[in-house]
């Protein structure tokens, strides 16, 4: 069991670096070897300032080992590879993230402004599926071993229907992609966007807007 989960992570592993190696980055080229981000530098730039004293660890990360508990409203959890975990990705243009979903586990709709996404499944089978922005839906029903893309900017979404927990690798060009989840960026802004704005975009009376916005207000 031990032997066929390293394997499969394993291979999920090449599949993305052979595909973030064989992509036009969408993150900016990199103009020196190394530039390790300095995350406490007060410098503002596009990206982040380097760092003087590099080392191995500034390009290492075991985050993505284990699987993340997943006892949460949505059944599922992120865990993100990118530049804020692994300091060595800025200027790079890649990044990876693990996803886990319990069973009925759902990662909501949600865009990557700054990056396209390819899925490799671990452990289980989800459903998984983008939304052009001519509003045409593609989805499948993915397996372990198996890859999905999801087109930079595009709004898509992950759930897991089966009765056993599921997992995936993801790989993104950018070192980091931002993520903007759909009905928490309208629902559960600061400030609020104001109801009449919803009740006009969902076509929905003040009170469902104000219901939806009292579920997704942060804890
Ligand atoms: C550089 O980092 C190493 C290990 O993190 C540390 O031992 C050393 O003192 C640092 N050197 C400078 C100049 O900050
Ligand atoms: C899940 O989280 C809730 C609330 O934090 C807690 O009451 C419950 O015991 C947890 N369930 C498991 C299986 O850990």
């Amino acid at each position: 069991m031990a032997a066929t989960y390293f394997n499969g992570f394993t291979i999920g592993v090449m599949m993305i670096v052979i595909f973030l190696s064989s992509f036009i980055s969408a993150d900016p080229d990199l103009l020196q070897d190394v530039c390790v981000a300095d995350l406490s530098s007060g410098v503002k730039v596009n990206g982040f300032a380097c760092k003087s004293n590099v080392s191995a660890k500034d390009f290492f990360f075991a985050g993505l080992a284990k699987p993340a508990n997943t006892n949460n409203t949505f059944g599922a959890t992120v865990t993100p590879a990118s530049v804020t975990q692994i300091n060595g990705l800025n200027t790079l243009g890649v990044s990876m993230a693990r996803i886990d979903y319990a069973p009925g586990g759902s990662n909501p709709p949600h865009t990557h402004p700054r990056a396209t996404e390819i899925v490799f499944v671990l452990e289980g089978q989800l459903d998984v599926g983008f939304i052009t922005t001519e509003n045409k839906l593609f989805s499948k029903t993915i397996k372990k071993g198996e890859i999905f893309t999801f087109p930079r900017g595009l709004i898509h979404f992950q759930i897991n229907k089966g009765n056993v927990p599921a997992a995936v690798i993801a790989g993104f060009n950018s070192q980091l992609p931002g993520t903007q989840r759909v009905a928490n960026a309208l629902f559960a802004s600061s400030p609020t966007v104001e109801d009449v704005v919803l009740t006009k975009a969902f076509q929905v009376g003040t009170k469902q807007v104000e219901k939806i916005k009292s579920r997704l207000a942060p804890k």
